[in-house]
């Protein structure tokens, strides 16, 4: 009985020891890891010690600076400075963080302006979100995705008519400089409003006052409360530029993964192509092409398998990119050009020359594709749109030949003058987007030639007569359009006739 007690007691006292043991805080037994920088050039460190940082890695610096670890190299770390500050110079201690950046995202978001490290920049308070993403995350696999099936419409004529873009799609931007690249881009932001989309531009390398300028125009359209402007400034550290559309990708991402469907705008990566040159050389990786490091295919790549359209059973959300790169003198078979035309789903091409003439947006038509959004194109269009682009290639041929003043005959004039009007019609300014039905009834006066021979002014004129009579005349037919119906033979001849209201309410103001 005795020796039965003492065992009990022994039995509590230890089970009691084991419960203290528990209780009590646990030592840290992790060892910090230090190296000490022995170099700092514009944008990278080079840091001796750090023996088991990994790649990607974010490394600490005094004045809670940040750098991510890049080049491992037996004795030495190559690091890319995402701040710079005066506490970072030789002999600086790096701290390990055992993290990857990771940047906010979520709806509150929504109305900012961020730097790519999800920091505010627009004095209007912390961004309040809990969540946090990886900038960098493996893109969805093959089996997660689904077709594209659903338009992004843009509001730009031509682009909707003829160079169709779908939710899920990556379709490029190019042109020279000052060809309306941005403009393009944030009239289809401005387009979005009341489409259930959230939209991300993402600035990359440029001067504060053009975003702000966008900003302001973003704001002015109604289209902040659903945009996120994530800017990197051409004087940061060449490391923001470099991580700002892994940023960008993140926070879209988790819109897509919720089911809704997002869309990001890089401007541009030319920019981003430049930094993560300027970063390769200064950490003496062998440059290729163009002085680019051999993985800048990789690196945009990467980054645009990212969006996709996923599956039903996934939430069906989208993502959809318009990377946007900048030519120079209009070379396309440039390295950067080359690649991005290759890693995406088609290319709007912008020209100086059509800039010039006034022809904008200054589209090239001929030049530019989409490969998988005619897909998802309202079928409405296709009435309009079937063969418009091909007559309309035909045309801008033709105009070529037309101009070294040989005689025509009369099929010839006819060509012409029905292209040019076409050309006319297709014309947009800024931030005037048009709903797909309006589209369509212009484009459709056109190509049933009333608007042959007319000067630009009354092209211009009908066109907005159009826009005005559509909503008292057929208001039907936005819902009709937007819905997915065909255009059948009576509604097309609805349209056709509402356009030559507008023609006869023109010509007596003319006469
Ligand atoms: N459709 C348009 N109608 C009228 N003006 C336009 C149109 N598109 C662009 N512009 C004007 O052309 C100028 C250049 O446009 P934008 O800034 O979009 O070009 P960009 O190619 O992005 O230039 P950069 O190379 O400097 O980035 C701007 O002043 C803009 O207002
Ligand atoms: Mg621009």
């Amino acid at each position: 009985m005795k020796s039965e007690g003492s065992l009990h007691t022994v039995l509590e006292q230890t089970l009691e020891a084991a419960a203290r043991i528990s209780r009590a805080p646990r030592a840290a037994l992790r060892a910090e890891e230090y190296g000490e920088v022995t170099s700092v050039g514009h944008g990278v460190a080079r840091v001796r010690g750090l023996p088991g940082v990994r790649s990607e890695e974010l490394v600490r610096f005094p004045g809670d600076l940040l750098g991510m670890a890049f080049n491992l190299e037996p004795d030495e770390v190559g690091i890319i400075l995402l701040d710079e500050g005066p506490g970072l110079g030789s002999g600086a201690l790096a701290r390990r963080t055992h993290r990857v950046l990771d940047v906010p995202v979520g709806e509150a978001l929504l109305g900012r302006v961020v730097d790519p490290a999800g920091r505010p920049l627009d004095n209007a308070g912390p961004v309040r979100t809990t969540a946090r993403a990886t900038i960098e995350s493996p893109a969805p696999a093959i089996i997660d995705r689904a077709p594209v099936t659903v338009p992004m419409s843009t509001g730009a004529k031509v682009v909707d008519a003829l160079i169709p873009i779908g939710r899920g799609q990556r379709e490029l931007i190019l042109g020279d400089r000052q060809t309306g690249k941005t403009g393009l881009a944030v009239d289809c932001i401005i387009n979005q409003k009341g489409q259930r989309m959230i939209c991300i531009y993402c600035a990359i390398g440029q001067r504060s006052s053009s975003v702000a300028k966008v900003v302001a125009d973003l704001r002015q359209h109604g289209a902040a409360a659903y945009s996120i402007v994530l800017f990197a400034p051409g004087d940061a550290p060449p490391g923001q530029l470099f991580i700002a559309p892994y940023a960008a990708m993140a926070m879209g991402e988790y819109f897509m993964r919720k089911g809704l469907d997002a869309l990001v705008v890089f401007d541009d990566l030319s920019q981003h192509a430049r930094a993560y040159r300027e970063l390769s050389l200064l950490l003496r990786r062998p440059p290729g092409r163009e002085s680019f490091p051999g993985d800048i295919f990789y690196i945009h790549s990467r980054l645009l398998e990212r969006s996709t359209h996923l599956r039903p059973e996934l939430g069906g959300g989208s993502l959809t990119a318009l990377p946007i790169i900048e030519t120079e003198e209009q070379n396309l078979a440039a390295y950067i050009p080359t690649n991005l035309i290759s890693i995406t789903d088609g290319q709007i091409y912008l020209t100086p020359t059509l800039f010039q003439k006034g022809v904008l947006p200054a589209v090239d038509v001929g030049t530019s594709v989409s490969r998988v959004g005619g897909k998802t194109q309202l079928p409405a269009y296709r009435a309009v749109a079937a063969d418009l682009k091909l007559s309309y290639s035909q045309f801008e041929e033709l105009e070529v030949f037309s101009r070294f003043g040989t005689r025509i005959d009369e099929h010839t004039r006819r060509t012409l003058a029905r292209g040019r009007a076409v050309r006319e019609a297709l014309k947009q300014p800024l931030y005037d987007p048009l709903p797909a039905a309006e589209q369509i009834a212009i484009l459709l006066a056109a190509t049933s030639g009333l608007f042959d021979d007319l000067p630009p002014e009354g092209v211009a004129a009908i066109s907005a007569g159009i826009r005005r009579l559509l909503p008292v005349e057929l208001p039907r037919i936005y819902e009709l359009v937007d819905g997915g119906a065909d255009l059948d033979a009576d509604s097309r001849q609805a349209l056709v006739e509402a356009a030559r209201k507008a023609v006869d309410a023109w010509k007596p103001s003319k006469a």
